[in-house]
């Protein structure tokens, strides 16, 4: 039996909006309570796609200050960057040789990301996946806090244990990874597009609510968000086919941590115009002073490279004895 242990991680490309908090990083702070948890700002992955210097270093402290002002406790958990444990990137070699050609060209992420020109893309985008899994097994974590787009590269993550602790005859030797993936709102969706997902790197802003939105701008958003124009059913079989209507429904239910059922109850019947206005309401209560919180600790960049140097020293020291161990079942030898 593997000790439990929590891992997940995201990327410091800006923008963090309302899909990465309900998707990944309030999960992360319930499960702070219940199990061990190491939380990596992973800018390996980010440097997939092109990124300015500057912007990556601050994009970096962004990242940490939304993990607090969520109510992550750095004495508790550990938090830090991908690019602080080089263990990760050697792990991850042996991961591209671990994993197939054939099992990287299903990814469906790469193939949206890398778009119709597909050989332009960094061969890094390709074999992000290995990453992924290096960063979540190097540490023999059990449980991944997600949302549901990373769903398949969790799926290649559990591949890859089980094929190494085949080939090198090291039963149980990795874990099989558990997916935590919220049933509320697996998928957080655009606000102008409700077959799409919220994403940092949409052009419209209007698309998403980002952590650091104001009170006003989020109301703005909400009212224009797209909806259609029937209202608000009494119970989910009224749902079908209404993708925007679904996003609306399950983030006001996400964020209030209710279930699907109650907001029908209070909204069934009702119009857009009434719900919408609740909705804003509850957005701001939640989201604002989270964004407030780390505009303030944001100002404090010698206190948020404390939190990383004391995550990056402890995640370092779990990295260093399970690589040599890796090492060692491999057969590969360290002489400096
Ligand atoms: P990233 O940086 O794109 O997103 C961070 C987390 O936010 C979730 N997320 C969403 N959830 C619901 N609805 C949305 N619209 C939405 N957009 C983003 C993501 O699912 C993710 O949980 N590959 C990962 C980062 C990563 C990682 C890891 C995660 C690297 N190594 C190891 C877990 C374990 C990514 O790009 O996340």
């Amino acid at each position: 039996m593997h000790k439990k242990r929590v891992f997940s991680g995201v990327q410091p490309t800006g923008n963090l909006h309302l899909g990465n908090y309900l998707g990944a990083i309030k999960n992360f702070v319930e499960l702070q309570n219940k199990f061990e948890c190491v939380y990596c700002i992973v800018d390996l992955h980010a440097i997939t796609n092109r990124q300015d210097p500057k912007e990556l270093k601050s994009n970096v402290l962004e990242t940490v200050a939304s993990f607090v002002a969520s109510g992550l406790n750095s004495e508790k958990n550990i938090i830090f960057n991908q690019a602080s444990v080089a263990a990760h990137s050697e792990l991850a070699w042996i991961f591209n040789c671990v994993a197939r050609i054939g099992w990287m060209n299903r990814m469906t992420q790469f193939k949206e990301k890398a778009g119709a020109n597909k050989e332009n893309a960094s061969v890094g985008l390709m074999v992000y996946p290995n990453l992924m899994a290096a960063d979540i097994l190097l540490y023999k974590a059990t449980h991944v806090p997600v949302g549901e787009d990373q769903k398949q590269h969790l799926e290649l993550t559990r591949d890859i244990a089980k094929k190494f602790n085949n080939d090198f005859n090291c039963d149980n030797y990795f874990p099989i990874v558990e997916p935590l993936i919220s049933k509320e709102i697996p998928r957080v969706m655009s606000l102008r597009d409700g077959k799409k997902k919220m994403s940092k790197s949409e052009d419209s802003d209007m698309s998403r609510i980002n952590l650091k939105d104001d009170k006003d701008l989020i109301e703005q958003k909400i009212k224009k968000a797209k909806t259609d124009n029937d209202s608000i059913p009494s119970e989910v079989n009224g749902l079908k086919n209404r993708d925007e209507a679904i996003n609306l429904i399950s983030i006001y239910a996400s964020i209030n941590n209710i279930k699907l059922e109650q907001v029908f109850k209070e909204f069934g019947g009702k119009n857009f115009s009434t719900f919408k206005s609740k909705l804003s309401e509850s957005i701001i209560e939640k989201i604002c002073p989270i964004g407030d919180e780390m505009k303030k600790l944001l100002k404090d960049s010698k206190y948020l490279h404390d939190i990383l140097k004391k995550g990056s020293k402890n995640a370092g020291l779990i990295a260093k004895i399970n690589l040599k161990e890796i090492y060692e079942i491999i057969g590969l030898t360290k002489f400096s």
